[in-house]
């Protein structure tokens, strides 16, 4: 039995994060997504919704399983017996970054084999950051993110712009 660990920060997780599990979880025996707890970066979402939103969204597919990690991803994908980490990758702009993470984590755990899946064109310029740009200026995200992610994020900016501050949660 195979199984993939696709981590990242999914905040929230777009079409394209969703393409990349289902088209995963078509190849391998069982996809663990990983939400990584501590991105480098502010989250608009808390861990919890993070994990639970992308759930929602990818209901229906039976051996994909959401969790929330901390720590190193190899130790964590060691930890669900993940042999193979899964990236999606858009643009020549991902590529340095992942053969960096890529690199790294071979060098940390060398069994661990590192799978790059090439975007669908259709989402190739969808980012989690400029959906969030767009929802809290008002535009329409139809057909970047799923129907349940759309409506926590415009409910999270409407709480938001209720509190009258609006942080830059953009930079994701
Ligand atoms: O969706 P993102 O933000 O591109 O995901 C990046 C993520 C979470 C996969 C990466 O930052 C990560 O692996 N973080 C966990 C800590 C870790 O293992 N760091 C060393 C990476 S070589």
């Amino acid at each position: 039995m195979t199984t993939a660990l696709y981590p990242g920060s999914f905040d929230p997780a777009t079409m394209g994060h969703l393409d990349i599990a289902t088209r995963a979880a078509a190849i391998f025996d069982k996809i663990v997504v990983g939400v990584y707890d501590a991105p480098a970066k502010n989250v608009l979402f808390t861990t919890e919704e993070r994990v639970a939103l992308f759930a929602e969204a990818l209901h229906g597919t039976p051996n994909v399983e959401v969790k929330s990690f901390s720590g190193l991803t190899v130790d964590f994908a060691r930890s669900v017996n993940a042999q193979v980490i899964v990236r999606g990758l858009r643009a020549i702009s991902d590529f340095e970054l992942e053969m960096q993470m890529a690199l790294l984590n071979r060098k940390m755990v060398p069994s661990l084999e590192v799978m790059c899946f090439m975007t669908s064109l259709e989402y190739s310029f969808l980012s989690s950051s400029i959906v969030k740009e767009i929802v809290s200026l008002g535009g329409s995200i139809d057909g970047m993110v799923s129907d349940n992610i759309a409506k926590a994020l415009k409910e999270k900016y409407r709480k938001l712009k209720e509190s009258a501050s609006i942080p830059r949660y953009l930079n994701s």
